[in-house]
């Protein structure tokens, strides 16, 4: 199988740059614009991607780059070769001053997703992964939990930023979870919540209206530690598919049934 620890560790670098600019304005007066029906975007939004975009344009000169900022960049089309962007997840926590939010990085090649990142610049806990070599924090090996039922299990959630009948929906599965498992969270990071799931905190996470730069990397971090990922129908994930069931694959088909009930 071809080895992919090349480009995750050009994401790690990447990710740390993002971080240092996040560092750098968090808890500082930052500028901001508010987007319609998708929050706020901060001067540290964008000058993160920045600094992210000009190392992958340095150093793989070819590919494309899908930044939440920006949109997608085409450097060469003749290149299968994507980084996937969010320079900022979890901005409404970062704008409060709540510490939890991170840098979120993908390469897709060929159509599938082959490197993840996921920087929380807070804790500075480096989550990481390349195809087939397992998922990691800060190079120690991470893996899902073993929980065997959702009625023993803690979940993650997110809720989008549109209101009306999308959040109505999301508030009524919020309330079938809490009835059939131990507890549901909802911390506001969709990356990080990944994250857990790949370590084992939480023993799934499900969410709707999600975009690839939210998902990319955690989703490949999941598959690394062993776990599953589907979309709300149980069908197979593609960061495009803007649903994510993610679990430690025991309690997978558990969730769906509730998801569609
Ligand atoms: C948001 C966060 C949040 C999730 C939203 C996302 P952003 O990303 O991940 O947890 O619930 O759906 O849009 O806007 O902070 O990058
Ligand atoms: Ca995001
Ligand atoms: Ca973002």
């Amino acid at each position: 199988m071809p080895n992919y620890s090349n480009y995750e560790n050009l994401a790690i670098n990447a990710a740390h740059l993002g971080g240092e600019v996040l560092k750098k304005y968090f808890n500082k007066v930052v500028n901001f614009e508010v987007k319609p029906e998708a929050g706020i975007v901060t001067q540290a939004d964008k000058e993160s991607e920045i600094v992210i975009s000009a190392l992958f344009n340095k150093e793989t000169p070819g590919f494309s780059i899908l930044g939440e900022e920006s949109g997608l960049t085409e450097n060469d089309k003749n290149i299968k070769g994507k980084w996937i962007i969010d320079p900022l997840d979890g901005t409404t926590n970062f704008f409060h001053g709540f510490p939890h939010f991170n840098v979120s990085i993908a390469l897709e090649l060929d159509d599938e997703i082959v490197a993840g990142v996921v920087y929380n610049p807070i804790t500075d806990e480096t989550y990481h992964c390349s195809k087939g070599n397992g998922a990691y924090i800060n190079s120690k090996k991470i893996s899902v939990s073993k929980t065997n039922d959702l009625a023993s299990s803690m979940l993650g959630t997110g809720f989008a930023y549109q209101r009306g009948d999308i959040l109505d929906e999301a508030l009524a599965m919020f309330k079938r979870f809490t009835y059939a498992a131990h507890g549901v969270r909802r911390p506001g990071a969709a990356a990080l919540d990944l994250c857990y799931v790949a370590r084992g905190i939480y023993d799934g996470f499900y969410e709707k209206t999600l975009n690839a730069w939210d998902v990319a990397a955690g989703s490949l971090l999941i598959k690394e530690a062993g776990g599953k990922v589907s979309n709300y129908n149980g069908k197979s994930f593609s960061v495009y598919s803007k649903s994510i069931v993610a679990s430690n694959a025991v309690i997978h088909d558990e969730m769906i049934e509730i998801i569609n009930s």
